[in-house]
């Protein structure tokens, strides 16, 4: 079971996303646990100020630090063991092996930046990892603290109807995953390849991890160095750039 508490200044954002299909059945299953708390609610002054200008100046406001750490405080306080993440565009790059390490965590915290982003002392003080969901600035850290939500749950075990899926998603073995098909065998004469209709599984695993391995050669070749390729996948690469 992870439990996931989300810092945000609209929490509203978070409320149909979290309410359909595999997610919204693994919080009523128990397998994962959603709260989403308003930064808001932890301001003390009478404007309830969650932002203010820059030092030094500049354009933009930037995020206060004290309704965070209140924040953070209140919903880490009386739980066990949390791991802090900022979301920013200048974290680490998110990837699958990120989201199978933090599967592992019982309890992830994340803190959704907006404006110009947060006081540098959030992530000098108060976080244990910052994460970017890509090269790219989006206006604030809530589609990425879904991303991530979303990424590490369909990594519990039981969340995923077939506990097979995940295992050969791609980037899970390293590759990008071989193509799949369903009925019908036949539209507009757009064919499944006939080796998927036989019924023997060890040529459809053989054809599988070819396939697998010619899509990851062609799209994201940067993959094959770190894929952990046997000696067979490397006579079948060979035998691809032969035939292409
Ligand atoms: C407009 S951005 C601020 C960008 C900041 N001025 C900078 O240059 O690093 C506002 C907030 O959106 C979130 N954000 C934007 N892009 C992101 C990305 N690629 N990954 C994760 N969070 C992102 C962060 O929480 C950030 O604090």
């Amino acid at each position: 079971m992870i439990r996931f508490d989300i810092l945000t200044l609209f929490p509203e954002m978070f409320k149909s996303p979290f309410d359909s299909s595999l997610l919204k059945k693994a919080q009523e299953k128990g397998l994962i646990e959603i709260a989403v708390h308003d930064i808001r609610d932890y301001t003390e002054d009478r404007h309830r100020m969650t932002d203010d200008y820059p030092y030094g100046g500049g354009s933009g406001m930037v995020m206060k630090v004290e309704p965070i750490a209140r924040a953070l405080e209140d919903v880490i306080r009386e739980r066990r063991a949390a791991k802090v993440i900022l979301l920013t565009p200048q974290g680490k790059v998110f990837n699958q092996i990120m989201a199978e390490e933090l599967s592992a965590c019982s309890r992830i915290v994340l803190i959704c930046g907006r404006y110009e982003g947060v006081d540098e002392r959030v992530r000098d003080y108060l976080v244990d990892e910052e994460i970017s969901i890509g090269d790219y600035v989006l206006t604030g850290g809530e589609l990425p603290a879904m991303v991530i939500v979303d990424a590490v749950s369909r990594l519990v075990s039981g969340v995923l109807g077939n506990c097979d899926s995940a295992a050969t998603d791609s980037f899970s073995t390293g590759l990008l995953e071989y193509p799949q098909y369903t009925r019908p065998a036949d539209f507009r004469g757009w064919k499944v390849p006939e080796v998927l209709l036989s019924g023997n599984h060890r040529v459809i695993d053989a054809w599988r991890r070819r396939e697998s391995l010619r899509k990851t050669a062609l799209r994201r070749p940067d993959l094959l160095s770190k894929a952990g390729l046997t000696e067979g996948d490397r006579k079948m690469l060979e035998e691809l750039k032969a035939d292409s």
